[in-house]
């Protein structure tokens, strides 16, 4: 195996202990996200080298915002959940020009409202992360948080634990976030965490 190969099995080790370790905390009761603050471009940084070869063997065009800031919660459980998104928009993406995009901006959601953006600004960071897939089928969606929520699967797609968005949804409201998820079948998925900003 080249030392790339290795370099990369070593990290896939590391999370599968990182996970195992958040879902032990989690089915114990205990709570899974402490005090923390984190810095997102670090973040960032990390999932971008994690997924980067993913996408281009995919060719699936991945893109990462330039602005980013400082945000309530522990960096492992965060990037965790945001990784969770990201494998799920690579993994479900079906489209010959697949794009995922992630952003981040301050405020509320960048969908809602003016006022409503404008009157979150500097308190709240909204991370998205959208993708240009099939969208999530009716029957998933109405459950899509709920443990071992899982869509049919297709060749080429091997089945999940249909834990991942359950396990997000944890993590992020751990941190006092939201997430919500907006999908519309055959263009595509956007899931929207919203994250108090620490100045
Ligand atoms: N970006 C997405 N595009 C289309 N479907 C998705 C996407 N993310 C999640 N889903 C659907 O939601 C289900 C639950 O996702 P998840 O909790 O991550 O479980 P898993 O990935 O293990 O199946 C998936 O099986 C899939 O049907
Ligand atoms: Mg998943």
């Amino acid at each position: 195996m080249s030392p790339g190969g290795i370099e990369q099995v070593e990290g896939l080790v590391r999370r599968c202990w990182t996970m195992t370790g958040i879902l032990r905390d989690m089915l114990a009761g205990e709570e899974v996200v402490g005090p923390g603050q984190t810095d997102l471009s670090a973040i960032f940084e990390e999932l971008r080298s994690r997924f980067f070869h993913q996408a281009q063997v995919r060719k699936i065009r991945l893109e990462f915002p330039s602005w980013t800031a400082r945000v309530l919660g522990e960096p492992v459980q965060l990037r965790e959940a945001l990784a969770n998104l990201i494998a799920n928009a690579l993994r479900w993406s079906d489209k010959k020009e697949g794009v995922v995009t992630v952003r981040c901006g301050p405020g509320g959601t960048p969908g809602d409202e003016k006022d409503n953006y404008k009157s979150h600004e500097g308190k709240e960071v909204c991370i998205e992360v959208e993708d240009n897939g099939p969208g999530i089928p009716p029957d998933v969606l109405s459950r899509l948080f709920e443990p071992f929520v899982k869509g049919p699967t297709t060749p080429g797609r091997p089945a999940g634990t249909g834990l991942g968005l359950f396990f997000c949804k944890t993590l992020i409201e751990g941190c006092g976030g939201t997430i919500r998820a907006v999908t519309n079948p055959g263009l595509g998925t956007c899931f929207s965490i919203t994250l108090s900003r620490v100045p």
